[in-house]
């Protein structure tokens, strides 16, 4: 012993010290008992220093030594202030001390891995030392329960050591923090008392499988907070108090909890509607809903249960038993897929769903609900397919939240149904065909993995397996291919208002990114009809635009077709669109365009637009130029997208008859007269693109006294003085910019001009706006990011040398027109075709799908795979599979 060295000048100093210092060497635990002893006042009864501490009344020590196993001084009327030195009591397996007036820090327990049993409850003490529980290996029983001026402390992880634990209380007792997620270390744990404190957080998931009967977390300071489903599988329970929290969501089905008589849950903020099971619970004897918003039938409990609060400030439909009405239980059905959300509880109140219930529109009469919008809630849970019952819904908005799943294919059986938005949500990719009739927006996160295991086979020959996914980034917008008859519908509508041409097309942009990080956009399209002869033309059109390059429009990278579905490979524009930046900015938070990024966007549009009409002998036509179909870069440089509609003219000065394909507003009047097209319906829209820009208005308003940007730009420019007045309000410009404004509102006014030949073409336009841009251009030298550099070879001459798949693409003759402004091609050369497997209505079926990769030719860039899909029968998942095969890359 290291002070046996030490000099010591006085007796009584050295008599303490060794007093003190006894112990640590001691056989027995008479110094620790005298230390005990002398710290309680009064000492209780039956202690005494003159008897062996063994005697004492209740300690109990071994037979064979004077070593302490149990201390008794439950009740015994004590105060104080216990010594450190109590966790020298090696052997200690019991020591009882409620029911005093105990006070100050406890000593620490640490290392006392005998005990089994701690009773400190209802006393005084003031803290808990750091690490005081651990290493208890053998406890039992830990009870400190009110205790109410302890401070703060949090149960400890390191409790896990302590595996034989069955019985923990802890009421009022000062404990913060979580409840830790520990529970999976106590399989014998029964009773859990935590009620009166401070906790924060939810129900830990170790809970589930435990053998707790007793379990109380009421009255919470703040609260917890969170679901309780975890108690569904703790299916001992027997008493649960959880009242007085901030616990939330539906009542779980607790019908295999056999023995739980006594349920309080009152005073929270419940939701949803009760499970029958709860009704039928064998034991139950009492129990409390109040002060919750639980929602759907009043519960009616058997007699069996003798004491029942349900409340009044409950959301039950009625204020009775009885069923809800039809639509009412339906809609508490789909908010249930939302997992009851609370704000549906607070505001469906009563059995009247066309009651001023938030979400929801009903008809004129009141009766039948027609709109369901639920726009940009946060709501996450799935599409309840109970929708299907709603006969009447018209609008089913549920874009812009975090809902997950799949689109129940029920929902189209809806008979009124005509718009249905969930963009931005998190659904799988497997969206169900709908009627013509209805305008469907889709677009969201792509979700794959867990049911691949069933289509067998996957993709042998290839080694990566990655996990796709992709975020759905544009809006269903513009229309693939638009059908005959919606002609019909035009012309049947025409007379009465501007709208838009409107079809069952589905355009899908799913954002992925390919293995080298090329990040590509997807877009699917469906289109009922169309011919053998319209599918042709289309795949040969396909298969040279996947072969035209320029940096002005957005490359099409590849395609897949199936049946009258297509999907095509973009590159991804990470900017959105025109549209959102000139109509939607305050919305989208983006900043305005000034005027000078207005203006290199027009610019960059027409010379993309430009390159197209000239790309070939035969000429494409876009036939859908709109701010929707013109993407930006970071750089807010400008690409032309959508090149679906393309028509090929057998040559650029006659027009071809097509079907009407467009937009409304958009459309020149010749072609939406006749259905004939030349370039110049392209000038015309783009003349419609450059009053948008101007204007910040869209092509058609309805709700400005000329619903026709067209008409009433044109009237505007009768004096010219008014244009000030009408351009974009975010533009405020100054002298320089109004004249450059001006002029460009000429050029506008000239490519909308009645007749088409009196419009100028793509070439005109570009050579008017290069001098208005000149002072605005950036100091940079141009760089074109996405295409690269490679001027050097002739768009001809690459074409000649890529392998050509398809037939058609062979004959067309492509013509430069101004090699600066034409770029890279991209030789694609066929990989080793893939097979792959599907099971399809039981029969096996195999799918040979030849990959073409695409191979960038100028030096450094790296590779992009995935460049053409073919697939003769090439279903979505399918397209799944192989992007999965091509080790596309969650992002
Ligand atoms: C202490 O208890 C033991 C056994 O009960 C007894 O034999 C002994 O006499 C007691 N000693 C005193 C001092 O009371
Ligand atoms: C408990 O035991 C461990 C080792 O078993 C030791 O490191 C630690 O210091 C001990 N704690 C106390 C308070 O004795
Ligand atoms: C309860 O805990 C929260 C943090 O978890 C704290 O902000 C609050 O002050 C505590 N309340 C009391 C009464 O201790
Ligand atoms: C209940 O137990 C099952 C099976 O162990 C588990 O899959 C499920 O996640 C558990 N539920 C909760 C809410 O803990
Ligand atoms: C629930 O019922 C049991 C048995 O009747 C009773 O002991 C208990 O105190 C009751 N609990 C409440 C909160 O009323
Ligand atoms: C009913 O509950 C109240 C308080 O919740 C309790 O005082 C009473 O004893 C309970 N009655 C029965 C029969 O359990
Ligand atoms: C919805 O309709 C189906 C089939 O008609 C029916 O089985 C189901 O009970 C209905 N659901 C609701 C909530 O009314
Ligand atoms: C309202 O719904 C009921 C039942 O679904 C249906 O029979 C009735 O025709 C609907 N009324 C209207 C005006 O849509
Ligand atoms: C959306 O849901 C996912 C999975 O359910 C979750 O991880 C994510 O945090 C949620 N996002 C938001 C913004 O709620």
């Amino acid at each position: 012993m290291a002070t046996h060295t030490d000099h010591h000048h006085s007796f009584p100093l050295l008599l303490l010290t060794f007093l003190t210092l006894l112990p640590l060497s001691s056989a027995d635990d008479s110094a620790v008992m005298l230390k005990l002893l002398s710290s309680l006042s009064p000492a209780p009864f039956g202690w005494s220093s003159s008897i062996p501490f063994c005697n004492w009344t209740n300690v109990s020590c071994k037979l064979t030594s004077s070593l302490v196993t149990a201390i008794n001084l439950g009740s015994a009327g004590v105060s104080g202030v216990l010594p450190l030195e109590l966790n020298q009591l090696s052997q200690l397996q019991y020591l009882a001390l409620q029911k005093n007036s105990l006070t100050g820090t406890l000593p620490s327990f640490e290392n006392m891995t005998s005990l089994e049993q701690i009773y400190l409850d209802n006393n005084d003490f003031t803290s808990v030392p750091n690490n005081f529980l651990l290493r208890l290996t053998n406890l039992q029983t830990f009870s400190i329960s009110e205790n109410v001026n302890l401070g703060p402390w949090e149960i400890p992880s390191y409790l896990t050591e302590s595996t034989n634990l069955l019985t923990f209380y802890a009421s009022n007792a000062s404990v913060t923090g979580i409840i830790p997620n520990i529970f999976g270390s106590f399989p014998n744990l029964q009773n859990l008392r935590l009620s009166h404190n401070n906790l924060t957080g939810s129900l830990p998931g170790s809970f589930s499988g435990s053998e707790i009967q007793i379990l109380w977390l009421n009255n919470q300071e703040v609260g917890l907070s969170g679901r309780i489903d975890v108690l569904a599988n703790m299916t001992q329970l027997a008493q649960v108090w959880l009242h007085a929290n901030m616990l939330s969501g539906a009542i779980p089905d607790l019908s295999s909890c056999k023995n739980l008589f006594d349920l309080q849950l009152r005073d929270n903020r419940f939701t949803g509607v009760l499970p029958p099971s709860l009704m039928n619970l064998p034991q139950l004897l009492n129990i409390t809903l109040q002060n919750n918003k639980l929602q759907g039938p009043y519960p009616q409990f058997p007699s069996t249960v003798v004491n029942v609060t349900i409340g009044t400030t409950n959301s039950f439909c009625l204020d009775r038993p009885g069923p809800c009405d039809p639509q009412v239980s339906i809609l508490l059905d789909v908010a249930g897929a939302l997992g009851y959300p609370m704000s549906f509880a607070e505001s469906w109140q009563g059995n009247n769903a066309c009651h001023d219930w938030r979400f929801i529109n009903c008809n004129s009469q009141g009766r039948n609900v027609t709109v369901v919008n639920m726009s940009r809630q946060g709501f996450s849970g799935s599409i309840s397919p109970t929708f299907a019952n709603l006969t009447s819904l018209r609008n089913l908005v549920l874009n812009d939240n975090n809902l997950t799943g799949v689109i129940p294919p029920v929902l189209t059986t809806l008979p009124e149904l005509q718009t249905f938005d969930v963009s931005n949500n998190n659904l799988s990719w497997q969206i169900p065909v709908f009627p013509p009739s209805v305008r469907v927006t889709y677009s969201g996160k792509l979700l794959l993995g867990q049911n691949d295991n069933e289509s067998s086979g996957g993709a042998p020959g290839t080694s990566t397996a990655g996990i796709i996914s992709g975020v759905i980034v544009a809006v269903v917008v513009s229309i693939g291919v638009v059908l005959l008859f919606l002609y019909k519908c035009y012309v049947r509508r025409k007379h009465k208002r501007l709208g838009r041409v409107e079809g069952g097309n589905v355009t899908i942009s799913i954002r992925g990114e390919l293995h080298d990080e090329t990040k590509i956009a997807v877009k699917r399209m469906e289109s009922g009809a169309m011919g053998m002869k319209g599918m042709k033309e289309f795949q040969a059109e396909i298969a040279v635009l996947t072969k035209v390059r320029h940096r002005h429009l957005v490359t099409l990278l590849g395609y897949c077709i199936n049946g009258n579905e297509r999907l095509l490979v973009y590159e991804y524009m990470p900017q959105g669109t025109l549209g959102q930046h000139l109509f939607e900015w305050q919305k989208l938070c983006y900043q305005p365009l000034s005027w000078k990024q207005r203006l290199i966007i027009t610019l960059d549009v027409a010379r993309g637009v430009e390159y197209l009409h000239s790309l070939a002998q035969q000429s494409f036509i876009h036939r859908d130029l709109k701010p929707s179909n013109i993407l930006l870069s970071d750089e807010m440089r400008a690409k032309v997208s959508d090149f679906g509609l393309v028509k090929n003219a057998p040559d650029g000065k006659h027009s071809v008859e097509t079907r009407l394909a467009g937009t409304f507003g958009y459309l020149a009047p010749e072609y939406a007269a006749t259905g004939r097209v030349t370039t110049k319906a392209d000038v015309y829209a783009f003349g419609v693109v450059l009053m948008a820009i101007i204007t910040g208005r869209k092509a058609v308003d309805e709700t400005a006294s000329e619903a026709h940007l067209v008409t009433w730009f044109q009237g505007v420019l009768i004096n010219e003085d008014n244009l000030r007045e009408s351009t974009d309000p975010a533009l405020d410009p100054d002298d320089e910019t109004y004249e450059s404004i001006c002029e460009v509102a000429k050029l506008a006014i000239q490519c909308t001009a009645q007749q088409p030949t009196q419009r100028p073409d793509m070439g005109q336009v570009v050579n008017s706006l290069g001098p208005l841009v000149e002072p605005w251009k950036p100091s940079e030298p141009e760089e074109d990011d996405a295409i690269g550099n490679d001027r050097h070879m002739s768009l001809s001459a690459i074409l000649q040398a890529a392998e050509e798949p398809n037939k058609d693409a062979d004959d067309v003759d492509l013509s430069i027109h101004d090699t600066n402004e034409y770029q890279a091609q991209q030789v694609f050369e066929e990989m080793p075709g893939t097979k792959m497997e599907r099971k399809l209505n039981g029969k096996d079926e195999v799918c040979n799908v030849a990959l073409h990769e695409c191979k960038a030719l100028e030096e450094g860039r790296k590779d992009t795979s995935m460049a053409n899909l073919k697939c003769k029968d090439l279903c979505l998942s399918f397209l799944v599979k192989i992007m999965q095969a091509n080790a596309w890359r969650h992002i």
